[in-house]
């Protein structure tokens, strides 16, 4: 099979249906065929799910917030409602659930997916799929020993747009020559100063402990509700005990840009700069670098990730990368290709980079597209098709993100064991890698 065929075919692999005696497993003999649903987080991001939603069966609803309960069941009236998503999940068999849409702050979605998983459910999860290594490498290790059975999403919807596979096939395709470098960037600065002080009690609508969940406990303060449906996580997101600032946040759909095209592993080492370490708050100048390893199309690569003002250097003096917001390059021994998400420009380099060692693919040589993300994760509950955005791909990047978090807190460059997700040369970088939670809260439940 030449290398453009396998391009494509590995592509179609992973949406190949499974025979029609799997299909039983995956959740389709509900009735009608629609799958039967929860949505955790019924309002902001979970807004953003009800048309796709409206298409299965929504049974239960769940919101700490009971003015957001009720927003979602304006829209869903037959759903059963629930302040916790524990309680809805010890229903689950009662509810005849087939999987959650999680929506929640940051600081739950590996608990509800591990929860979820471990309760025979699908899961389609809104980035970032964890705050901490340990929380991503359980979560990803639960999908893997089910992944047979059970589809996993997480919320990077914008790999549905056509470029990502543009680039994948540009780079595999040897447009820049051998790969040596993958860069991707983000330019949102946020800063808080630290946690909100003590302001007074909770409004009755809020069930602010069930919000805090796992966290340790900080007081009440309503900055940390205040913003608009659908971006209140740019309340929250930069607190360490709540998120992980831009790697959570628009680094997910960012790096998603560069690791669909790199099909990489864990990286062997990471280190990192950027401002002062604040114990309270997620750096917003900061710039990670990573070794990941040879695979079978190309040599190791160096990767990296910049935010919040650092950037990569720009190949050429005429080309201002800090003008693309979130963006990403792409370093070859014959040139760069550097991309938005939806745009990407090829920069031959040096009087050998002529093209005539690239060949551009045909119409019917092309990655298929996904059509339709949460559809994408439907029909792969109900047949078995591989998500594009699974529990695996997603969890090894947001592992190798996490790690450049915690070379940047020790200061150091750090060597990792992926496989035993162990870092060798810093016992100090070994006590970051998990954190503690509070009682009730169990991550791998
Ligand atoms: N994929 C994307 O493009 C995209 C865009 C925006 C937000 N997000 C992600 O979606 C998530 C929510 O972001 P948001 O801005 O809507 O935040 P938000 O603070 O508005 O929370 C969303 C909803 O979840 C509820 N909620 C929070 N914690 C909960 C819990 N433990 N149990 C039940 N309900 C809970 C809130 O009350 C709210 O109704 C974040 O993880 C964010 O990263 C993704």
């Amino acid at each position: 099979m030449n290398r453009r065929k396998f391009i494509t075919s590995a592509a179609m692999a992973v949406s190949a249906p499974l025979i029609l005696s799997q299909i039983k497993l995956f959740g389709a003999d509900a009735p009608s065929n629609k799958l039967n649903l929860a949505l955790i987080g019924t309002w902001g991001r979970g807004e953003a799910h009800f048309d796709a939603l409206k298409t299965q069966n929504v049974v239960a609803l769940c919101d700490i917030n009971e003015d957001h309960l009720a927003f979602g069941a304006k829209q869903f009236p037959r759903a059963k409602q629930y302040f916790d998503w524990r309680k809805l999940l010890d229903d689950h068999q009662k509810l005849g659930l087939d999987g959650v849409v999680i929506c929640t702050a940051d600081h739950h979605h590996a608990f509800v997916s591990n929860w979820a998983l471990n309760r025979g459910l699908h899961v389609y999860c809104e980035k970032p799929l964890a705050n901490t290594i340990e929380e991503a490498r359980i979560v990803r290790a639960n999908y893997l020993s089910k992944k047979d059975k059970l589809a996993t999403q997480v919320g990077m919807q914008r790999h549905a747009f056509q470029n990502f596979n543009r680039l994948r096939e540009l780079i595999r395709d040897k447009a820049i020559g051998e790969l040596t470098a993958a860069y991707a960037w983000g330019n949102r600065q946020i800063r808080r100063p630290g946690y909100y002080p003590a302001a007074g009690a909770p409004p009755s609508n809020l069930h602010y402990d069930l919000w805090l969940g796992p966290a340790p406990y900080h007081p009440y303060n309503p900055g940390y509700f205040r913003g608009g449906s659908g971006a209140n996580c740019l309340e929250w997101n930069m607190f360490w005990d709540f998120g992980n600032g831009q790697v959570g946040d628009m680094g997910s759909h960012t790096m998603d840009l560069l690791w669909n095209v790199v099909d990489a592993e864990h990286a062997t080492s990471a280190e990192a700069s950027g401002e002062a370490f604040n114990p309270e708050v997620s750096p917003v100048t900061m710039e990670s670098h990573y070794d990941n390893p040879a695979n079978d199309w190309r040599g190791p690569i160096k990767i990296s990730w910049y935010q919040g003002g650092a950037m990569p250097k720009s190949p050429k003096s005429w080309l201002d990368l800090k003008k693309i917001d979130h963006g990403a390059m792409f370093k070859g021994s014959k040139g760069f290709v550097v991309a938005d998400f939806n745009n990407r420009l090829i920069i031959p380099v040096g009087d050998n980079a002529d093209m005539t060692y690239y060949k551009s693919p045909s119409k019917d040589e092309l990655i298929p597209t996904v059509n339709g993300f949460q559809q994408e994760w439907f029909a792969a509950c109900k047949t078995g098709q591989k998500t594009s955005c699974n529990f695996d791909y997603s969890g090894t990047m947001i592992e190798q993100m996490l790690l450049g978090l915690v070379a940047y807190r020790v200061g150091k460059k750090i060597e990792y064991d992926g496989a035993n997700g162990v870092v060798t040369n810093s016992s100090e970088a070994n006590t970051y890698l998990s954190r503690n939670y509070r009682a009730g809260y169990t991550l791998n439940g």
